[in-house]
């Protein structure tokens, strides 16, 4: 059973629309451990799945030695590891090439992409990925 929150979900179920209209959007949940953001977005993908949505996961903890990206990785990988190279190249368009930054694995499907950036440290490349993109994460408060 799911409680309440309705707020929140209006406002996931908003951006989702958004998303799934081709506007994409980076929506965090933030709040303290246990308050229930975790099964938000469990909510939320069973929703997203309900909607023909495809709906990715990947998880990070806290810990030292961590890939960059890591819970991007994650998600990424199994949608590229589940579909065909066409395929791949239709769905990301020119995002491919800065996808296969983060994850080596589309560049081994996609072999064509123009070759990474060299000569950039991590703090480079992470801004300027974000800055391409225009990463602005909406933090939805969890109290
Ligand atoms: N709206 C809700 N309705 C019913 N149960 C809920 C609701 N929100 C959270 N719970 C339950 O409360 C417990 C803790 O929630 P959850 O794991 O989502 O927290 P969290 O914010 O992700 O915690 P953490 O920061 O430790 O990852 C879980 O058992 C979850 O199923
Ligand atoms: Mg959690």
């Amino acid at each position: 059973m799911f409680v309440g929150r309705q707020r929140e979900m209006g406002e996931l179920k908003a951006c989702l629309e958004d998303a799934v209209s081709g506007r994409g959007r980076l929506v965090t949940l933030v709040g303290e451990p246990g308050i229930g953001k975790t099964r938000t977005a469990q909510e939320l993908a069973t929703y997203a799945g309900l909607r023909s949505a495809q709906v990715l996961w990947g998880r990070c903890y806290e810990e030292q030695g961590m890939p960059p990206y890591w819970p991007w990785v994650l998600a990424i990988r199994s949608y590229v590891r589940g579909h065909e190279p066409d395929q791949l190249h239709s769905e990301m368009g020119a995002g491919a090439a800065d996808i296969a930054e983060v994850m080596s694995e589309v560049r081994e499907r996609l072999p064509d992409l123009k070759p990474p950036p060299q000569l950039e440290s991590p703090e480079q490349a992470r801004f300027r990925l974000a800055q391409r993109h225009k990463w602005r994460p909406m933090p939805l408060e969890y109290v």
